[in-house]
């Protein structure tokens, strides 16, 4: 058995193994490097569902970077979050004047992402972009838009790779979806 084949956990199947994740964020820090080049990219991670993305694309940049994370709660109605956000933790270092790069675990409706540009402009960074693993464009209910994007998927609710469903599965390697999931 190997880290690509884990053992399979009930209901769930996976969507996108460890090694398409690791290949994808070589590009993806590719990209970054030379988009940034010359420049100290801001890198703002939140927390918890990107900590492991952030950690490995980290590692794949050839510039330095610097990083912070913000803690938040989204309300969420099943497996639908409602746009209401609790920053639970705010940022450490001001971000004014920097080259601030969001990152996130997944863009689903939006409705979060859109909360939290608005938070993080009302601090004045040089620049804010955003890069997210993961994009439902499909379930899109607010106009937001990455601008580095891992993956596009389909309207499936997944775990793994640092995304939970009720805090479960964080750890699995790769990302997978759950078959049996009801939205509200
Ligand atoms: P949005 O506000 O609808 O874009 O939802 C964003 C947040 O909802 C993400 O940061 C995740 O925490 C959570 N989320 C949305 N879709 C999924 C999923 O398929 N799996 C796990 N968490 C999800
Ligand atoms: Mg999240």
């Amino acid at each position: 058995m190997t880290m690509d084949n884990p053992p399979p956990e009930s209901g769930l199947e996976v969507l996108l193994t460890s090694s398409q994740i690791a290949e994808r964020i070589r590009e993806l820090g590719e990209k970054i490097s030379s988009d940034y080049q010359g420049r100290t990219p801001h890198l703002v991670g939140v927390l918890k569902g990107a900590w492991i993305f952030m950690a490995d694309l980290i590692r794949n940049l050839s510039i330095e970077a610097t990083v912070d994370f913000l803690g938040i709660q989204s309300y969420v109605a099943g497996t639908t979050s409602s746009g209401e956000v609790k920053i639970a933790k705010d940022l450490d270092v001001s971000i004014a004047g920097r080259d601030v790069l969001v990152v996130e675990d997944i863009l689903d409706t939006g409705r979060t992402c859109l909360y939290l540009q608005g938070v993080l402009l009302a601090h004045q960074p040089k620049s804010l972009k955003l890069v997210t693993l993961l994009d439902k464009i499909s379930r899109r209910a607010v106009a937001v838009k990455a601008d580095y994007v891992g993956f596009q998927i389909p309207d499936v609710f997944v775990v793994g790779y640092g995304l939970d469903y009720n805090q479960q599965f964080r750890r699995l390697p790769d990302v997978r979806y759950l078959r049996h999931v009801a939205r509200v």
